[in-house]
C-alpha cells in the first residue's frame, strides 16, 4: 500500500481558503490528504501551532495565504514568512525534514493554482515517506 501523507493546511481567510473555496466551485480535485484550518491571516499562525501539528503526527504543514503586498492585515504573511523560516531551522534541529513545512501565496480566484500548489506538496511528501514524527506517534497508538 502506498504512503498517503497526513497534511494540516494553515489557509487565510481572504485568499488561501477563498482559492480552495473557488477549486471546489469550480470542482477541481485536490488531494483529500490536506486538512484545512481556517485563520483570519497567516500572521496569526504562532510557530507553535506548527510544532504541535507535527508533534501530533502531522506528515507536513502547509501555510497558504495572500500574495506578498495583498495581506489584508498588511504584513501578516511576511511575517509568517520569517515565521516559516526559523520553523524550517527548527524543524531540522529535530530531526525532521524542513521541506515538511511549505508556505504558498494564492488569491481567492486562483482555485487553479491552490489544486497544484497543494498536489506538488503532497507528491513531494510521498517521496521523502512517513515523518519520523508520525511514525513515533503511531508506535505508541499500538
Ligand atoms: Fe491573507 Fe494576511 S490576510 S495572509
Amino acid at each position: 500500500m502506498s504512503f498517503e501523507p497526513d497534511v494540516l493546511g494553515f489557509a487565510c481567510n481572504w485568499c488561501g481558503y477563498a482559492g480552495a473555496d473557488q477549486a471546489g466551485m469550480s470542482k477541481l480535485q485536490y488531494p483529500a490528504n490536506i486538512k484545512l484550518a481556517r485563520v483570519m491571516c497567516l500572521g496569526r499562525v504562532d510557530m507553535r501551532l506548527v510544532l504541535e501539528a507535527f508533534r501530533k503526527g502531522f506528515d507536513g504543514v502547509m501555510l497558504i495565504g495572500c500574495h506578498i503586498g495583498d495581506c489584508h492585515y498588511i504584513s501578516g504573511n511576511k511575517n509568517a514568512v520569517l515565521v516559516v523560516e526559523r520553523l524550517k531551522n527548527i524543524l531540522h534541529l529535530l530531526g525532521i525534514e524542513p521541506e515538511r513545512l511549505r508556505i504558498e501565496e494564492v488569491s481567492g480566484g486562483e482555485g487553479p493554482l491552490f489544486v497544484k500548489v497543494v498536489t506538488e506538496f503532497i507528491e513531494e511528501l510521498k517521496a521523502l515517506g512517513p515523518s519520523p514524527l508520525s511514525e513515533a506517534v503511531n508506535a505508541a497508538a499500538c
